[in-house]
């Protein structure tokens, strides 16, 4: 097989890379949040049944877009129809802008592992406000991801994947196995996290856990897009969709029984209540969980650089597919080298993280100055990205694949059924859900229109609009490209290359 051509060469290689993709924050941080903060084991459960039903049918939607034109999401869209292409420039705007606050979350969880046997504890508000310090820690951060996307598809993203997923996977059993053997407050942990309570869970906790299982599959932002489009012709993408969905359910799982036994064991000897650990709110990650992981001793330091570590590297395969979407999009538009691409996508990105960085900082230290509609700019792009365009971008998929491919082509039965109908209902109710949570939000005397909340919902619509704009000015009857363009500057280079050698050789001194 020709090893320049861009593509995964491994059907495995492209379910580890694409479960790669899947796992990170979001499961490691968002789902045990969101978890305790919806009365823990019914939203375990209804998390599960969404990703195996709902996401599991829109990312083999994403999958089929991206293998069957082999190219970006832009192209892979204008093959359906020429019209859906913005969808497909929707779907490449949408990682950018989560790169933009991920690379800062990236640059945390690099900062809390180095920082395991110094102590993390209590130094939240320090170093989010310490601006070079978040900025020096997101750069290190993104590094390694750029170098990865470099190296291309096989050589990087796939070798990277084959390495990092498994370590994961092991480092995240050993700290559950840890956790579960720590005696005092285990039992009540785990009652928390497996006994369900569906009386616990409300219609907005429903809708939580169907948003956190598009987030954490990755749907809806062109990523299995363009993961679908390097895999091989030959692989049964059912089955891979399964494979994927199961692997990032189960890491979801144990990222709960390896946190709960934990938190629960460090309240019932500290004494400390749970409620006062936060553990209802975003500061799990880096407030509590540092806070924890030092009440254990050394033997907590070394779960926690563990725990860091791994999150980082969890954090580390998600952004590079983020990142590559947006590179092939480049290269095959702008016909310009994988290096370049790279390059110019990560130095932008990184530099709009700045602000994001600043921003969550000051935040977190109690100004408000560099917010926007109430909200810090991280919480901003994260409310308009997941709440909104992610479940627009997978409603796409669903529908184009569903109703708008030939004939031949479409699923039929069960699955068939899903595409079109029940995934496409489900996500619509998601997006109206969330806008009316946004714009209405409730509080104590019941919901009340939020001016800030309208503001995020405009900025949503606002991201739509222009895409649909400049999609339709400047790129509905250009050449978007495909995977082959790549392919074929590859050879050329590997061509010039041979005959520079030869004429080399031909030339003795
Ligand atoms: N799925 C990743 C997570 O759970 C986040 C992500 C979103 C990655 C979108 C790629 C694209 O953290």
């Amino acid at each position: 097989m020709n090893q320049k051509r861009p593509g995964f060469g491994t059907r495995i290689g492209f379910e580890l890379a694409a479960a790669g993709s899947a796992v990170g924050l979001g499961n490691l941080w968002g789902f045990p949040y969101k978890t305790s903060a919806n009365g823990g084991a019914a939203y375990l459960f209804v998390y599960l049944a969404c990703i195996l039903l709902v996401g599991a049918v829109a990312m083999l939607a994403e999958f089929t877009l991206g293998r069957r034109s082999r190219a970006n999401a832009v192209s892979a869209y204008k093959a359906v129809s020429p019209n859906l292409g913005w969808l497909g420039l929707l779907v490449v705007v949408i990682p950018a802008l989560i790169m933009c606050y991920y690379l800062v979350l990236g640059g945390y969880t690099v900062k809390y592992a180095l920082g395991s046997f110094v102590g993390n504890a209590g130094k939240y508000e320090a170093f989010a406000g310490n601006v070079g310090d978040v900025i020096l820690h997101t750069a290190v951060f993104a590094l390694p991801a750029a170098l990865i996307v470099i190296a291309g598809v096989r050589n990087g993203i796939e070798k990277a994947a084959k390495l990092l997923l498994p370590t994961m996977l092991l480092i995240l059993i050993v700290i559950s196995c840890v956790s579960l053997l720590l005696g005092e407050g285990v039992q009540e942990g785990l009652a928390f996290y497996l006994k369900p309570d569906f009386s616990k869970l409300t219609g907005s906790g429903i809708l939580s856990a169907m948003g956190q299982a598009f987030f954490s599959l990755s749907l809806g932002c062109g990523a299995m897009i363009a993961y679908g489009s390097y895999s091989g012709q030959t692989v049964d993408l059912a089955r891979s969709t399964v494979v994927v969905c199961l692997l990032d359910g189960l890491l979801t799982f144990l990222s709960g029984l390896a946190i709960f036994p934990a938190l629960f064991h460090y309240a019932a000897i500290s004494g400390a209540s749970l409620s006062s650990l936060g553990m209802g709110g975003a500061g799990l990650m880096f407030i509590t969980l540092p806070m924890v992981f030092e009440g254990l001793g050394l033997a907590g330091q070394i779960i926690g650089l563990l725990f860091f570590t791994m999150t980082a590297i969890a954090a580390l395969t998600s952004i590079i597919s983020i990142l590559e979407v947006v590179t092939q999009f480049i290269i095959q538009r702008h016909k310009v080298a994988r290096t370049r691409a790279v390059g110019v996508v990560a130095l932008v990105c990184l530099a709009l993280s700045v602000p994001v960085g600043i921003s969550l900082g000051m935040d977190v230290n109690g100004s408000k100055v560099f917010c926007l509609f109430g909200r810090n700019l991280l919480e901003l792009l994260d409310g308009v990205t997941n709440t909104l365009l992610m479940p627009l971008g997978a409603l796409g998929a669903c529908l184009a694949v569903g109703w708008r491919l030939p004939k031949a082509e479409r699923f039929s039965g069960f699955v068939g059924a899903m595409v079109r109908i029940v995934t496409p209902v489900l996500i619509v109710l998601i997006l109206v859900f969330g806008a009316v949570d946004m714009a209405f939000p409730a509080t104590a005397a019941g919901r009340a229109f939020s001016a800030d909340g309208f503001g995020m919902l405009m900025t949503a619509a606002g991201v739509a609009a222009l895409t649909a704009i400049a999609y339709f000015l400047w790129l509905k009857n250009r050449d978007t490209g495909s995977n082959q363009d790549e392919e074929a500057a590859n050879l050329k280079r590997e061509e010039a290359f041979r005959a520079g050698l030869q004429r080399g050789w031909q030339r003795p001194e």
